[in-house]
């Protein structure tokens, strides 16, 4: 049996993945970018939908939501009612040399970004103003994607749990739960498992299945000696979660480089362990390598 819910709210929608968690800096957006790039490198179509204020997702993809020139659409504005998401849509880059111009970047066949915006920061008090309200990205993926058009969605959500999340939440078919192995990020689990509870029942009505299908554990030490606790903390999420617990990701001392430098993950080091692991992910996803044409 799948471990992954059917979009019940859109029969042609692919599953929508989001990488969540209320608490910052577990790996949401390395996790997601490189394992979206990664699927684009296999053959599957993805789009990443970079909902964070940060924007860290369009930073690494090669676009800069903290200076997001006039007139170019955002998902601030898809959001807004302003754009629909093909016109916020951009194809994900990684950079191959220095400068600002498209000839720096090389883009990923494949994976598709709608660009995050740091003006999402209003997004919980306009969402309260907003008629569509939490399902602004539902609709937006139920009448403005294709059918057939990506094998895959991916959310980059905020590490909240305000009203923006709630909306990203109910967008979603499956939720990846994504953690550090500490106490503070397992707590947070905790609660978004609990929030999605919430809302799968306070929307059932509206067609909403999102559940958690999957955790992750980012930064995982292999060894004792790298700190005694952090695996107690591993061996607790194993036997907690068994079967949902995705392989765990360890430490790769050039993940912030690589981010600085706009380079994906696969391209800085096809060879990387790491690299090895988000692969493994991705077979655990249901999108296995493709036998070669
Ligand atoms: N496996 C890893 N090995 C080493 N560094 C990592 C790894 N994963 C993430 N990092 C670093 O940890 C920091 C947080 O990672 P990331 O931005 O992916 O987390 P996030 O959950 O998306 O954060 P936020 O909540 O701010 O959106 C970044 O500086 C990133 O480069
Ligand atoms: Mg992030």
């Amino acid at each position: 049996m799948s471990l992954l819910s059917s979009p019940a709210y859109a029969e042609h929608l692919p599953p929508v993945f989001a990488g969540m968690n209320r608490a910052g800096s577990v790996g949401k957006t390395t996790v997601g970018y490189n394992v979206c790039v990664q699927a684009a490198l296999r053959g599957y179509r993805c789009l990443l939908i970079d909902a964070d204020l940060q924007s860290d997702a369009s930073y690494w993809s090669g676009w800069d939501g903290d200076f997001v020139p006039e007139g170019v659409a955002t998902v601030h504005d898809v959001m807004l009612g302003r754009a629909k998401l093909p016109d916020a849509t951009v194809p994900a880059r990684t950079r191959v040399g220095a400068g600002d111009d498209d000839s720096s970047f090389l883009n990923i066949e494949g994976l598709d970004v709608v660009r995050g915006d740091k003006t999402m920061s209003q997004a919980d008090s306009e969402l309260t103003q907003d008629p569509r309200g939490v399902f602004w990205l539902q609709l937006a993926l139920k009448n403005q994607i294709e059918a057939g058009q990506y094998d895959f969605i991916f959310i980059d959500c905020p590490a909240s749990l305000g009203r923006l999340s709630i909306s990203l939440l109910l967008a979603a078919t499956d939720v990846i739960v994504c953690m550090k192995p500490t106490r503070k990020e397992m707590r947070g689990a905790a609660a978004l498992a609990a929030e999605i509870e919430k809302a799968r029942y306070e929307y059932q009505d509206f067609g909403v299945t999102t559940q958690v299908s999957f955790y992750l554990m980012n930064e995982a030490k292999k060894h004792d000696s790298q700190g005694k606790f952090y695996r107690i903390i591993q061996k607790e999420a194993e036997e907690k979660f068994g079967d949902m617990l995705l392989p765990l990701v360890g430490s790769a001392v050039f993940v912030p480089e690589a981010y600085d430098a706009q380079e994906a993950l696969a391209y800085w080091d096809p060879n990387a362990p790491i690299v090895g692991t988000f692969n493994t992910i991705l077979d655990r996803l249901g999108f296995p390598a493709k036998p070669a044409a």
